[in-house]
């Protein structure tokens, strides 16, 4: 089938067979690697990915899911060669150690702050509540949303 959707920010054309989800589209149909696949089974969040600005499992969503929708990968979250505060933030304060779970994180990170620029911590641990990390021990994932969140600052 033929998909016709916008992948961060520009018109994008692909074809995909009918069984493949979102996460076979992304990484094995446009090489966009860094939407990562950790469980295939919508536990762990690492396929994390925005569709018209929500966050999605792209390992249990169709391909056909995206049609005429806006898409928004972890390749997707810079601005004209600037990280997004996020990305920044999470460098700068040690959130992301082996980085797996980092590209699902940030994206969820991103609807959060979009839909509400101060969350409280228990907030950003509740909209982060799916995804899933063995490094952190979630402390400092949750300091940097904080430190990026538009309202807080
Ligand atoms: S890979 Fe999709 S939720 Fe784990
Ligand atoms: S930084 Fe390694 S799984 Fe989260």
């Amino acid at each position: 089938m033929t998909l016709t959707f916008v992948l961060n920010g520009h018109p994008c054309t692909a074809e995909a067979p009918a069984h493949w989800t979102v996460l076979d589209l992304l990484r094995d149909g446009l090489s966009l690697t860094g939407t990562k696949d950790g469980c295939g089974e919508g536990v762990c969040g690492t396929c994390t990915v925005l569709a018209d600005g929500r966050p999605i499992r792209a390992c249990l969503v169709l391909a056909a899911h995206v049609r005429g929708r806006a898409l928004v990968t972890v390749e997707g979250l810079e601005t004209d060669g600037r990280l997004d505060p996020l990305q920044t933030a999470f460098a700068e304060r040690g959130a992301a150690q082996c980085g797996f779970c980092t590209p699902g994180m940030l994206l969820a990170a991103k609807a959060l702050l979009t839909e509400d620029p101060a969350p409280t911590a228990q907030e950003v641990r509740e909209a982060l509540s799916g995804n899933l990390c063995r490094c952190t021990g979630y402390a400092k994932i949750v300091e940097a949303v904080l430190a990026a969140a538009p309202g807080r600052s």
